[in-house]
């Protein structure tokens, strides 16, 4: 199968600012891929360049193995920026005039409400809307052609923590629709619970891409104490399925291989005889992957 999006070696200037170096990536079907990375890393820049709204400079970019088209245009639903919608007319007056932009049907309007949990708040003005529900009825209107790929820059942005709860939530549930979901996002956390495959960009150039359970398995870290710490260090690193051991304020730190976990070595301990007075396994956050990853990255 194709990837839904491949792009290869792009870049993009601003004057001084290189806003897009070099940049690779590929997101496969189904996936939902997040663009991590802190302000000013070309994020919106590459979207930008994908939905053909930005000129690139250099590069290329394939939407389902083709060259761009209007054709692959027809299947990408983006949320760039907020919006425009007529503050005046109603929630379904709203999607009427999108929907005869996109050639869609009228009756595709209550579907698409109904997804984003806008059924009930339809005839009001949009003026009337809270920002939570502006972002729903832009999704919405992004919806209305039945796209197989979204893209998001920044969903949650300025949302309150149950409007980002919402957010989330619709962009879990549109991916189970087995739409490819592409956002873009400086949230860690975001990625961490939405996403199934991110990239963290710096400066434009993309430094680690990859699968989210992947970057956070492996990365398990077990604190074992006991009274004889000196055994236990010795003993622990017996382990066969250690990879490292280290000793921090009186807790010893084991890093096992990503196959095995504190129960195997809490067994492997109590079968040498020692006993730990404390265990517990400690899955490192990508947020502290994602910092690590910026800090290794030189430049
Ligand atoms: N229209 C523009 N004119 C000049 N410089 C621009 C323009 N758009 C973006 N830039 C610059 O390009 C760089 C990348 O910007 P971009 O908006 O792509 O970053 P981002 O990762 O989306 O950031 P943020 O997290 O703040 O949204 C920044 O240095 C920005 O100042
Ligand atoms: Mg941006």
């Amino acid at each position: 199968m194709h990837p839904v999006l491949a792009i290869k070696d792009l870049h993009k200037r601003y004057g001084k600012v290189q806003a897009v170096s070099g940049l690779s990536l590929e997101v496969q079907p189904g996936t939902v891929f997040g663009i991590l990375g802190p302000n000013g890393s070309g994020k919106t820049t590459t979207l930008g360049i994908v939905l053909d709204v930005v000129k690139k400079d250099a590069g290329t970019y394939e939407w389902f193995g083709k060259s761009p088209s209007s054709e692959s245009r027809k299947k990408i639903g983006a949320i760039l920026e907020t919006p425009v919608f007529y503050p005046y007319l109603s929630a379904v007056e709203n999607l009427r005039v999108v929907a005869r932009i996109k050639e869609v049907p009228f009756t595709r309007i209550e579907e698409v409400l109904l997804w984003v949990g806008l059924a009930e708040r339809k005839m009001d003005a949009f003026k009337t809307f809270s920002l939570g529900m502006k972002q729903r009825l832009a999704i919405a209107s992004a919806l209305l052609s039945d796209p197989a790929v979204m893209i998001l820059d920044e969903p949650t942005n300025g949302l309150d923590p149950q409007g980002i709860a919402e957010i989330r939530d619709l962009i879990i549930r549109i991916a189970q629709e087995g739409k490819t979901i592409i956002m873009a996002s400086h949230l860690l956390d975001e990625v961490q619970k939405v996403c199934t495959h991110f990239a963290v960009l710096k400066k434009g150039k993309l430094i680690y891409s990859g699968g989210v359970r992947e970057a956070l398995s492996g990365t398990d870290m077990v604190e074992v104490a006991s009274a004889d710490m000196d055994r236990l260090q010795q003993i622990a690193a017996q382990f066969p399925f250690v990879q490292q051991v280290s000793r921090e304020n009186g807790i010893l730190k084991v890093r096992l291989l990503p196959e095995k976990s504190s129960l195997d070595l809490n067994q492997f301990l109590v079968e040498q005889g020692v006993v730990v007075s404390h265990l517990s396994q400690k899955t490192k956050s990508l947020e502290k992957q994602f910092l690590e990853i910026l800090a290794s990255s030189h430049e």
